[in-house]
C-alpha cells in the first residue's frame, strides 16, 4: 500500500480524464490540493491531501489511529470465516478500512494498533524502526538468570537465521517479568521461553514504543495521535 499517488492519476481514476485535459483543468486554475492551486499532474498527493476539481471533491479521507485492548480469542486479523476479529469490535462505518500495525496471537491480550495509514503502521512493523513492544508474561515455571541473560544478550532463531535484537526484561516475580523486544516474529515470546522448556501461560501486551495501554478497558478503542516517526 502506497502513500503517495500523482494527482494526474487520481484524477483519471475518479473522472477519466487524460493527461492534455488535466493539465487544461490546472492551468484553468480548476484543481486545488489542500485548498492550494494545484501545479502540476505530476504533483504527488498524500493518501489524505484533500483534492478539489472545481466544486467537485475527488479526494478526502481521514487518517485514523487507533489502540485497542484485545481479549483473548478474538483473532488478529480483518477477516475470519470461523473467530470474532478485532475489525468486529469497532462497530464503526469505516473499520473496514483499516489494518493492522502487527499482530496479537489469538489468545494474546492487550494493545493492538489499527490505522488507515500505511506510513504510520510501516514505522511500526518494520523491523529496522526497532519499536520496542512491552508485554507481560506469565510462565509455568521460575524464569532463571540463564533465560534473561539470553534474551539480553539476544537468542538465535534457526528458522529465520536470525539472532533477536537484545531485550529487555524486568522480572515481577518468579513466574513473571516485563519483557521488551524489538522485532515482531512469529510467537517471538512464546519462542523464546520454549528455548529453555518453559510454557508462556499468559501475554499480555502492555506498550508498543511510546504509546502505553494504559487504563483501556478489555475490547475498547481509543483513538491516539501518532507523533512523529513511531507511536
Ligand atoms: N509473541 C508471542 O509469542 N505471541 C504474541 O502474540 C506476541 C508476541
Amino acid at each position: 500500500m502506497r502513500g503517495f499517488t500523482r494527482l494526474d492519476r487520481l484524477i483519471w481514476k475518479f473522472a477519466g480524464l487524460g493527461k492534455p485535459r488535466i493539465r487544461a483543468k490546472i492551468k484553468a486554475g480548476e484543481i486545488r490540493v489542500n485548498g492550494a492551486l494545484a501545479t502540476s499532474g505530476a504533483m504527488e498527493i498524500g493518501n489524505f491531501d484533500l483534492v478539489k476539481m472545481g466544486s467537485e471533491i475527488v479526494q478526502n479521507r481521514t487518517a485514523r489511529y487507533l489502540m485497542l485492548n484485545k481479549p483473548p480469542g478474538v483473532v488478529s486479523a480483518t477477516i475470519d470465516a470461523e473467530h470474532s476479529t478485532v475489525i468486529d469490535l469497532i462497530k464503526e462505518p469505516w473499520a473496514e478500512e483499516l489494518h493492522l500495525a502487527g499482530r496479537l496471537d489469538r489468545f494474546t491480550t492487550g494493545l493492538l494498533i489499527l490505522t488507515n495509514d500505511s506510513r504510520v503502521s510501516e514505522s511500526i512493523t518494520e523491523p529496522v524502526r526497532r519499536v520496542g513492544k512491552r508485554y507481560r508474561v506469565g510462565t509455568d515455571g521460575p524464569i532463571t538468570g540463564e533465560m534473561i541473560a539470553l534474551f539480553k544478550k539476544g537468542m538465535w532463531f534457526a528458522k529465520e537465521e536470525v539472532t533477536t535484537a537484545p531485550a529487555i526484561v524486568e522480572l515481577l516475580d518468579p513466574q513473571t517479568c516485563l519483557l521488551t523486544i524489538y522485532e515482531g516474529k512469529h510467537h517471538q515470546v512464546k519462542r523464546m521461553f520454549a528455548h529453555f522448556d518453559v510454557k508462556v501461560m499468559t501475554l499480555h501486551r502492555e506498550a508498543v514504543g511510546e504509546l502505553e495501554l494504559g487504563d483501556l478497558v478489555e475490547g475498547e478503542w481509543r483513538f491516539f495521535e501518532p507523533s512523529g516517526k513511531s507511536p
